[in-house]
């Protein structure tokens, strides 16, 4: 009888893309009551991007993705189905994914959205893995795009200095070589949905003048409660996911965490001994891109000449939901 090779799913090209906008923290001085020094000591965030008022979510989406498609030498009618993780989309109705494929011209792909919050890019990817697995799609397109400019409230200085825009994408097809993605792992907790949360704007609260009022459409987020549970989640999930491969930390090349915050992703390295120069930081120049802080930080190690062919890499992120989400790859 003959044996059926086993297929995995590997990261053929990596695509980003944030707007041209710049945002310091000594602008941010200006808006509200903050300081460059709050901000880099609590956050480790100097600058973010912000998207231009016409810029959307499938804009920021498009560009990762054309960079993405052009890296890895394929046409958008070459996609079999394309994956947008954000919680920022163009709208309610349709999918930000059926946008992105339109505006792609990926006639032959299927299309939907996740939403995870920031881990919303590592579910995206562990859902392409098992189509790929289960030789249901051949080429697939996942993203990771924000717009979080247009949900912060930027009267709010305990949410406003956190977050930014940008978009990252990466091509997946199945290969039969003895590399690519080993293993996802995605885990939610909804009692802890009040953490982190955008109250209006669904079922729950549809938009009417009161909410708009009450600034409800915006993000809330209690944020030392959340750093606290993203510190000893995160923590576990790192370690859980090297001793589910058998794998030692030493034998990792890099760690490519969710970037949220420089002193979560310092523990998380602490715990499992990793020196920083093992770990990929853009946080300083992004801040919070959500759903596109892994796949933005990916395609920057990848240009960078941080990932090699052979490597080991783990990826992580924890968001609203409260979600996490790990993937180990090999290169
Ligand atoms: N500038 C100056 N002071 C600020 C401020 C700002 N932008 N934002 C808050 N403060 C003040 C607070 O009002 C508080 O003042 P008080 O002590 O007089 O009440 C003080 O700073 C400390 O606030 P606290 O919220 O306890 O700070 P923190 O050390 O927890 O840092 C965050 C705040 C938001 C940076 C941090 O909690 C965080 O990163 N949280 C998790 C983010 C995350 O992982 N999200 C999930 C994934 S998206």
């Amino acid at each position: 009888m003959l044996r059926k090779r086993s297929l995995r799913a590997r990261i053929i090209s990596t695509g980003s893309y944030a707007p041209e906008k710049v945002l310091t923290n000594h602008a941010l001085e200006q808006m509200v009551e903050t300081s460059d020094e709050w901000i880099t000591e609590r956050t480790g965030i100097k600058e973010r991007r912000i998207a231009s008022p016409e810029q959307t979510a499938s804009d920021l989406a498009y560009e990762a993705s054309k960079q993405a498609l052009k890296t890895a030498g394929l046409k958008p009618k070459d996609i079999d189905l394309i994956i947008v993780a954000t919680v920022t989309g163009d709208t309610p109705l349709p999918s930000t994914a059926c946008v992105l494929q339109r505006k792609l011209g990926a006639k032959k792909a299927a299309a939907f959205d996740v939403n995870a919050a920031c881990s919303g890019f590592l579910y995206a990817l562990s859902m392409a893995d098992s189509f790929i697995k289960s030789s249901a799609f051949k080429k697939i397109l996942v993203v990771g795009t924000e717009v979080l400019s247009k949900f912060t409230d930027w009267k709010d200085r305990t949410t406003c200095v956190l977050f930014g825009d940008g978009a990252g994408a990466v091509i997946i097809e199945p290969t039969e070589e003895d590399r690519g993605i080993i293993s996802t792992h995605i885990y939610s907790d909804g009692e802890f949905g009040d953490l982190l949360l955008v109250p209006a704007g669904g079922s729950s609260i549809p938009a009417s003048e009161e909410s708009v009022k009450k600034r409800l459409h915006y993000i809330k987020m209690k944020g030392n409660e959340t750093f606290k549970v993203a510190v000893k989640t995160l923590e576990n999930l790192v370690v859980d996911t090297l001793k589910k491969n058998k794998l030692k930390p030493s034998e990792l090349s890099l760690l490519i965490p969710h970037q949220a915050n420089l002193r979560i992703i310092q523990a998380t390295a602490k715990r499992l001994k990793l020196p920083m120069d093992k770990v990929f930081i853009n946080i300083d120049r992004y801040g919070n891109t959500s759903a596109a802080s892994v796949p933005i930080a990916l395609d920057e190690a990848v240009r960078q000449g941080r990932v090699r062919d052979g490597d080991y890499i783990l990826m992580e992120a924890f968001g609203g939901g409260l979600t996490w989400a790990s993937a180990l790859v090999k290169w």
